[in-house]
């Protein structure tokens, strides 16, 4: 029943250790008027304030010739640690609102990737609420509340329901498993790690946005696992594909989970142990000039797709200071040698500024924005 403090120096739902659902939604202005945009903003904000603190969405819930403000799903149920996080994409800066002078250098839409097998219907979007809680009911609660009290400004163009944290993002945290049954987080930033956080993570001064500082940029990656030819693989390549042990989520050059791998080892056959193209290779801080993201992704199941197999993965979610230097040249190294590719497509994808947080209840994402 934790309550996450919603007010604070950045926003929380970033550092905040990672809850175990994920309800997440990109919007699209749909009004042309900056006024009407500013009151959504200044409504969420009020609203977010108040599920967060496990009180009902402000208004009047008791009027019987109206509908209730709150939806009431999320009555008598706690916070269970809900942190409900907002961005703002590359398109909203456009020439609608007047924000073309406020967009931050580093908020461009992503580039087409190797790997990409993107979805139009799920890609991109103005504006992004990322709502985590222990409770799944809450998590959704946020964004049917939030589409509602934007209705007629904003609409829902797409959405995720995220089941199982598959980062540990926090030194209070085990390491989960993802979706291909591996260890997933063992080396991630910790929210605790401030000056990790300071250094990959916070916008700081390099910002040309003031209003940026303390604030981080999301990308999203929806990659599908091809679960069914995984399943068929077999063990040693599966632990080939990572550079990790299934078992216990050790390096293949070590015995336990956080041995710190070794790149040179060389097995008997005169080949490095942790194989060229093994995706902790390829990722790694050692072998990228030090660059690292703070991942902070659901595992996703959506039914089946129209042929019958599982439509299941990961449901990426990554923090850092500038997608173009981090999140992309990641992706653009290892979307063509990753062995991982054979049994994963990325599906979707989005980029999203997230401002600073807020100081108190005086100040809306509105007062950010404009
Ligand atoms: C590490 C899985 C996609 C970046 C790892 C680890 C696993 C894993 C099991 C090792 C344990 C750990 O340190 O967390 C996956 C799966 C993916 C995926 C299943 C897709 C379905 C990506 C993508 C990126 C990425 C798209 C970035 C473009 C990283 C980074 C690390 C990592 C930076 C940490 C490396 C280190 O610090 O040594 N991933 N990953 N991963 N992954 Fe991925």
């Amino acid at each position: 029943g934790a309550r996450v403090d919603f007010h604070g120096v950045h926003q929380a739902g970033i550092g905040t250790a990672s809850q175990d659902r994920l309800a997440f939604a990109a919007f699209d202005v749909t009004t042309k008027d900056a006024d009407a945009l500013r009151r959504v903003l200044t409504d969420w904000t009020a609203a977010a304030v108040a599920m967060t603190r496990g009180v009902p969405v402000p208004g009047s819930s008791s009027d019987p010739i109206a509908p209730p403000a709150d939806t009431g799903e999320a009555r008598g149920l706690p916070p269970s640690a809900l942190t409900v996080t907002v961005g703002f994409g590359p398109s909203l800066f456009d020439e609608r609102f007047g924000l073309a002078s406020r967009r931050p250098a580093a908020l461009e839409p992503i580039p087409a990737l190797p790997g990409d097998e993107l979805q139009p219907q799920r890609v991109g979007g103005d504006l992004v609420i990322q709502a985590c809680s222990n409770d799944p009911q809450v998590a959704f609660h946020v964004i049917r509340n939030l589409a509602r009290i934007g209705s007629g400004s904003v609409a829902m163009r797409w959405s995720q329901l995220g089941f199982g944290r598959t980062s540990a993002t926090s030194v209070t945290q085990s390491t989960p498993r993802n979706l291909m049954g591996f260890k997933d987080g063992t080396r991630n930033i910790r929210g605790e790690d401030t000056a990790a956080m300071d250094k990959h993570v916070w916008v700081g001064d390099e910002s040309d946005q003031d209003w940026m500082r303390g604030g981080t940029y999301l990308v999203s990656r929806r990659i599908r696992m091809l679960v069914e030819s995984w399943d068929r693989d077999y063990l040693a390549d599966q632990q080939a594909v990572f550079g990790r042990h299934k078992d216990s989520g050790a390096p293949l050059t070590g015995t336990d989970e956080f041995d710190v791998p070794d790149y040179h080892a060389k097995g008997a056959d005169g080949e490095t142990v942790i194989a060229q193209d093994a995706h902790i290779r390829l990722v790694s801080p050692e072998n990228n000039d030090g660059l690292t993201i703070l991942r902070r992704g659901f595992s996703y199941t959506d039914g089946i797709d129209d042929i019958g197999l599982l439509d299941a993965g990961l449901f990426f979610i990554a923090f850092q200071q500038d997608p173009r230097k981090q999140f992309v040249p990641l992706q653009r190294k290892i979307g063509r040698v990753d062995a991982l590719n054979e049994y994963i497509k990325h599906t979707g994808s989005g980029v999203w500024a997230c401002p600073p947080g807020l100081p108190d209840d005086t100040r809306t994402w509105a007062d950010q924005l404009f």
